[in-house]
């Protein structure tokens, strides 16, 4: 199996979207939990961008015993001095720096050209080499760059010394075919390829994170970066715990992840809990209904073999066990599992029933709960 290293940005990138700003104490709640479970590299902020999170990335550098503590900067010397002296306590401390390399950036973003971009990306790696030894650089809006030239940067930031190549799909515009060919594309012609880790950084625009990730972790990437939640900019990032599952459960893949899975469900509702933004009801492997089934065809397969609709145990993520919801689409298998539940074991005249009595019920509300249920069962003996 190959290790894939999972970089955590839900305090950076998670953290920039509005409505999502975390004080230096939550941040340190959840940067000790991502470290508890796991994660290999927490980028812990933006130490330029404001004093707070310069702060919260020195707080969480002093606190952080496992994963490598990173801080965003431009490429610009400025950001770098600062990043870096944020970082100074840190154990394993790593300068993530870079500059948007897609044409529309060159043109619209910095008015300049390749050349200009080019000269800018080698300094700021050689700058921030001089105050540590592991530097990540970042091609934004890799996604839309042309192979050739992001091949040449690349190569060049690895001589100045970055360690790290981040590709960012800045605007999620890539389909995961083509990400994994860019990936492809760099392993094949960036000729000091074998001195650096690529890192696949997925926006969600068109809800393609996850899956251009793992294409990316296909052809050759070593590290994914991934918000909790897949909180993030716009429609969001990568979400961590779909990749650390995709990986866990496709063994085939030949891929892992340092990540204890068992603590997922909990580190997701801390974030959402501090973050004040609920896990929307759906959303893969943390999401309320992720366990969840409803309707008499599924939950009767559920009870006889949780497999026949489920291809992840619900304990491997955190969450305690699947859940058989009592709506007007279930069937009697359902009813009598819940009824056995809570002490009531039914024969098949008193199933018949309490059927139709419970369908009456069920069809005038959304869900019948454990509290409602005896009430049925009583008034249908009647
Ligand atoms: O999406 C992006 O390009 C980024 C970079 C700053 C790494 O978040
Ligand atoms: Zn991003």
């Amino acid at each position: 199996m190959e290790h894939v290293k999972i970089f955590d940005t839900t305090l950076r990138d998670g953290e920039q979207v509005p409505g999502c700003k975390l004080d230096t104490n939550s941040k340190l709640i959840i940067a000790e939990s991502l470290d508890e479970m796991g994660v290999d590299i927490i980028e812990a902020g933006f130490p330029i961008s404001s004093p707070g999170d310069f702060d919260s990335v020195v707080e969480i550098s002093k606190l952080v015993k496992n994963a490598t503590v990173c801080g965003l900067t431009r490429a610009v010397k400025k950001d770098i001095d600062v990043a870096a002296k944020a970082l100074e306590k840190a154990k394993k401390p790593r300068i993530h720096t870079g500059i948007g390399t897609s044409e529309t950036h060159i043109k619209y973003k910095f008015n300049s050209n390749r050349n200009e971009i080019l000269e800018r990306a080698i300094s700021s790696v050689s700058y921030a080499k001089s105050f540590v030894d592991d530097v990540e650089f970042y091609a934004e809006d890799a996604g839309r760059t042309d192979n050739d030239f992001l091949a040449r940067i690349c190569e060049e930031v690895i001589k100045a010394g970055a360690t790290v190549l981040n590709i960012p799909d800045t605007t999620g515009y890539c389909l995961p075919e083509d990400y994994g060919n860019k990936i492809k594309y760099l392993k094949e012609n960036v000729r000091n390829i074998e001195k650096a880790t690529i890192s696949c950084h997925c926006h969600n625009d068109l809800g393609l994170a996850t899956a251009n990730s793992i294409s990316g972790v296909i052809n050759g990437a070593r590290q994914i970066e991934c918000t909790i939640n897949g909180v993030g900019e716009r429609a969001g990032n990568t979400s961590l715990e779909e990749v650390v599952m995709v990986m866990r459960q496709h063994k085939n893949l030949n891929l892992m992840t340092n990540i204890n899975s068992k603590l997922l469900y909990g580190v997701s509702k801390l974030v959402s809990s501090k973050m004040g933004v609920p896990v929307q009801p759906n959303k893969a492997i943390v999401g309320a209904n992720a366990f969840a089934h409803s309707s008499g065809i599924h939950q009767d397969g559920v009870i006889k073999k949780r497999e026949t609709y489920e291809i992840i145990d619900p304990k491997d993520v955190g969450v305690d066990e699947s859940s058989i919801v009592l709506t007007a689409r279930s069937g009697r298998a359902a009813l009598a599992y819940r009824a056995k539940n809570i002490g009531f074991d039914l024969n098949k005249l008193e199933l018949d029933k309490v059927y139709e009595r419970f369908l009456k019920v069920a069809d005038k509300q959304k869900e019948i709960s454990d509290e409602e249920l005896p009430k049925i069962i009583e008034s249908s003996k009647l």
